[in-house]
């Protein structure tokens, strides 16, 4: 086989899903493998992540990436021209170690991210594998649950729900292209039920409705009524990612009206999987409160899992204070928070090692690129969560899942209900 060595590194700058510039790269190789990758965003990002660089400034609202992209075709490429791009592990260490800073803010984590990327997509098309098999290995046969996002409220919509999302989990499906169905259909029925209550059926920034209910439970309500209008109760559970950083102010929860405290919220969430399906609570609490966590934990880490995705921003030392202070039992895994494949996968051995489960997920600002569907496959975490079955952006996830799992034919495993054994039904 001809080496396969980074031959060049280019990056252009393009749109995200939100119409905000983002950065692609293109890795070729020696042996004439190319490789590409868009960058994905988010809006209610935690401030432990990885920075984005933008260029601030007047054009493009200050978001352009115009020295991201400039960091990609100079300092990085001159750092990994010559590299082997089949050892993603040292391609990684070079690009930590040439920006330096703990956060990657000197030369970007979208600048960083685009090239680790793009360099594993040609090393796989070198090795002639698909990138789910070329980073999984021969053993990666588990398609993810998916968790899709069909009420989108806080940060990624204009309405007036505080929480962030409402999703349904098609865990009683018999395989990844079922649970495609299902949440399709409960999406279709939903828009139906919204519509004759004379709600608005438009879509946030993550494909879901954002419509004016009044509080989380309506929210639930609504979704619970559409899966059993489309004959999919019994297949279906809950899941929640209340985004709860986005709504602490001056140490209190401003959610549905009231004020809460830790303990209050924790009691609403428990009223919550006492009267529904619920599986999943992310960001039930905002992302430094490390004891109100361990408290929630305690409370409810028995029967639901408790993801950290601002808390843990898919980050092994913040992880690891986690793991030993007992706070949360889930990672969420998001490439660009931290900023190198490596790293996410150092992180999902962490939690996979400390008993904690892990979710691979999108940002609410995405792009047509599908590298999180083949990681999800390669890292066989069980769960993705990556928006409504509505719009490109986070459609073109799904629509890979049912690729490879067809690809993987016979061998392909669909988790279901075994992707969340705390959940009592
Ligand atoms: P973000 O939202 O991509 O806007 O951060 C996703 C999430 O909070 O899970
Ligand atoms: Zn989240």
């Amino acid at each position: 086989m001809r080496e396969a060595r980074i031959a060049s590194v280019r990056a252009r700058q393009i749109l995200d899903s939100r119409g905000n510039p983002t950065v692609e790269v293109d890795v070729a190789l020696t042996s004439g493998a190319v490789g590409r990758a868009a960058v994905p965003s988010g809006a209610s990002t935690g401030i432990h992540e990885a920075v984005e660089l933008r260029d601030g400034g007047k054009a493009w609202g200050g978001k352009g990436v115009g020295a991201a992209v400039a960091n990609v075709g100079g300092e990085i490429a001159g750092a990994v021209i010559g590299l082997d791009a089949t050892d993603q592990r040292a391609v990684d260490a070079r690009l930590v170690e040439l920006d330096g800073t703990p956060n990657k803010g000197r030369l970007g984590a979208n600048a960083i991210l685009g090239v680790s990327m793009a360099a594993a997509k040609a090393a796989a098309a070198h090795a002639g594998q698909p990138l789910w098999r070329w980073l999984g290995g021969e053993g990666a046969s588990r398609l993810p649950v998916p968790m899709l996002n069909v009420i989108n409220g806080g940060a990624h919509a204009d309405n007036a729900i505080d929480f962030q999302e409402f999703m349904v989990v098609p865990a009683g499906a018999d395989s990844f292209a079922e649970a495609l169905q299902v949440g399709a259909e409960v999406f279709h029925s939903l828009k139906g039920l919204l519509h004759e209550r004379g709600l608005s059926t438009a879509v946030g920034d993550e494909g879901g409705f954002a419509p004016e209910l009044p509080t989380a439970e309506a929210a639930i309500e609504a979704v619970l009524e559409a899966a059993e209008r489309a004959g999919h109760r019994d297949r279906v559970a809950i899941a929640l990612d209340p985004a709860a950083t986005e709504f602490f102010h001056d140490g209190c929860y401003r959610v549905d009206g009231g004020e809460l405290d830790g303990g209050a919220l924790s009691d609403l969430y428990a009223r919550l999987a006492d009267r529904f399906p619920l599986v999943s609570v992310e960001d039930g609490l905002a992302e430094d409160e490390w004891d109100g966590w361990r408290a929630l934990t305690e409370r409810l880490g028995d029967r639901l899992q408790l993801v950290g995705d601002d808390l843990f921003v898919t980050n092994v030392e913040r992880l690891r204070r986690g793991t030993e202070l007992g706070v949360g039992n889930a990672i969420l895994v998001k490439v660009n928070q931290i900023g190198t494949l490596t790293e996410t996968f150092d992180a999902i051995e962490l939690a996979r090692a400390s008993g904690y489960a892990s979710v691979m997920s999108h940002r609410s600002g995405e792009t047509e690129d599908t590298t999180i569907a083949d990681l999800a496959v390669a890292t066989g975490v069980g769960q993705i969560k990556t928006g409504a079955p509505s719009r490109t952006d986070r459609v073109a996830k799904y629509n890979q899942l049912l690729r490879i799992e067809e690809e993987l034919g016979e061998r392909a495993e669909y988790p279901g209900w075994s992707a969340f054994p705390r959940a009592r039904r």
